[in-house]
C-alpha cells in the first residue's frame, strides 16, 4: 500500500513508519520539516507527487501545556490541518487514519469512556483535538479517528516512556497515584493504525493496551520492577500537586465498542506490552 505518513518522527510516527516498511508497503514518511501539515500549499503538493492509496496522521504538538496559551496554533495543527489532510485524502479517493486523544473526555465518569459517552473537553489541546475529530469527518465520510491515551515507546518523551532511564540515571521520580488511564504501547497501536486503514471501516475507535488500566504510579513501580530498579525511589504525588497549566482528565481509560464487532483482535495486556517495551530497551542498548 501507498501509505502517506505524517509526523514521522514522533513517537507513534516512527512506529508505523517502522511497522508498514516491514510489512512491504511504500512509506512516505515526513517529520516537520518534510512536511509543515498546517501549510496547505505543501499538503497539497505531497498528495499530488505521493498520489496516496491510505494517509496516516500522526502529526500534532503534544506539549499540552504548552498549547494552553497558543489557542491559534493548537487549532491550526489539530483542526484546520486535519481537516486539510482529510479533504485531499477525499479528492485522492485514499482511506484517512487521523489520531484523537484520551483528553476529549472531561474525565468525572468512573469506569472506561466508550463511544456512547459525551466528549466535554478541557484546555486547548483537548478541544482542538476533539473540533479535528469533527472536521475531519465532515469533509470527508471515510475518515478514520482513532482515541487513543497513555501512549509509551521509544522515543516518547513523556513520563511513561522515560520512567526507566529517570530510574537509572538517579533522577527524582514523581508519580501520579489518583489519575487513571489505559497505556498504549506505540508499536501496538502502530500495528491498529495500518489494520484499520486496511479494512477501510470509517468511525471512531478506542485503540489502547488491554487490561483494567492503571495509574502513572502503579505504571512506574511496574516499569521499575520488569527493569529491575526496584531500588529506585518513587515520589507518589496528586495529580493536583503538580499546578501545571493544562487540565487532564482524572479518568480516561478507554474501551472499545467497535473493534471486536469488525473482527480486530484485542491489543495486550498493557504489562505485557511494558514488558516488550523493556525488552526492545534493553536490545537496543545492547544489554
Ligand atoms: N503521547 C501520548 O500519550 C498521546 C496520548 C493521546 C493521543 N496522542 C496523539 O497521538 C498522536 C501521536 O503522538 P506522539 O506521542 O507520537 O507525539 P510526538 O512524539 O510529539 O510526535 C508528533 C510529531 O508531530 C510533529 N509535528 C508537530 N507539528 C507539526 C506540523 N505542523 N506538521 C508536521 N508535523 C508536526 C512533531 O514535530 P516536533 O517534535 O518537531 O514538534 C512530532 O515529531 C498525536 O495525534 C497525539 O495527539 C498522544
Amino acid at each position: 500500500m501507498r501509505i502517506l505518513l505524517t509526523g514521522s518522527a514522533g513517537m507513534v510516527g516512527r512506529a508505523v513508519a517502522g511497522h508498514c516498511a516491514a510489512l512491504g508497503d511504500g512509506v512516505f514518511a515526513h517529520d516537520r520539516h518534510g512536511l509543515d501539515i498546517t501549510n496547505p500549499d505543501e499538503v497539497a503538493a505531497v498528495f499530488d507527487r505521493e498520489r496516496p492509496e491510505a494517509v496516516i496522521n500522526c502529526a500534532a504538538w503534544t506539549d499540552v501545556d504548552a498549547c494552553e496559551s497558543a489557542p491559534s496554533g493548537t487549532q491550526a495543527i489539530h483542526a484546520g490541518a486535519v481537516e486539510t489532510l482529510a479533504r485531499h485524502s477525499r479528492r485522492h479517493n485514499a482511506a484517512f487514519v487521523t489520531i484523537s486523544t484520551d483528553y476529549v473526555f472531561d474525565g468525572e465518569k468512573e469506569g472506561f469512556y466508550t463511544q456512547r459517552d459525551d466528549p466535554n473537553p478541557r484546555g486547548v489541546y483537548a478541544v482542538s483535538k476533539l473540533d479535528g475529530e469533527r472536521l475531519a469527518r465532515d469533509a470527508y465520510a471515510r475518515s478514520i479517528v482513532v482515541r487513543t491515551g497513555w501512549i509509551f515507546g521509544r522515543g516518547g518523551r513523556n513520563f511513561l516512556s522515560r520512567v526507566v532511564d529517570l530510574a537509572l540515571s538517579g533522577q527524582p521520580i514523581k508519580a501520579i497515584h489518583d489519575a487513571y488511564g489505559t497505556p498504549t504501547y506505540a508499536p501496538h497501536l502502530a500495528g491498529r493504525l495500518r489494520e484499520l486503514v486496511e479494512r477501510d471501516l470509517p468511525g471512531i475507535y478506542h485503540v489502547t493496551n488491554g487490561g483494567a488500566g492503571t495509574t502513572f504510579e502503579e505504571f512506574a513501580r511496574a516499569a521499575l520492577a520488569i527493569a529491575g530498579c526496584s531500588d529506585a525511589q518513587i515520589e507518589s504525588v496528586s495529580i493536583d500537586s503538580l499546578r501545571r497549566p493544562a487540565p487532564r482528565p482524572r479518568n480516561s481509560r478507554l474501551r472499545c465498542l467497535l473493534s471486536e464487532p469488525a473482527g480486530l483482535a484485542p491489543l495486550p495486556d498493557w504489562r505485557t506490552a511494558l514488558t516488550e517495551f523493556i525488552a526492545e530497551c534493553r536490545m537496543r542498548s545492547g544489554e
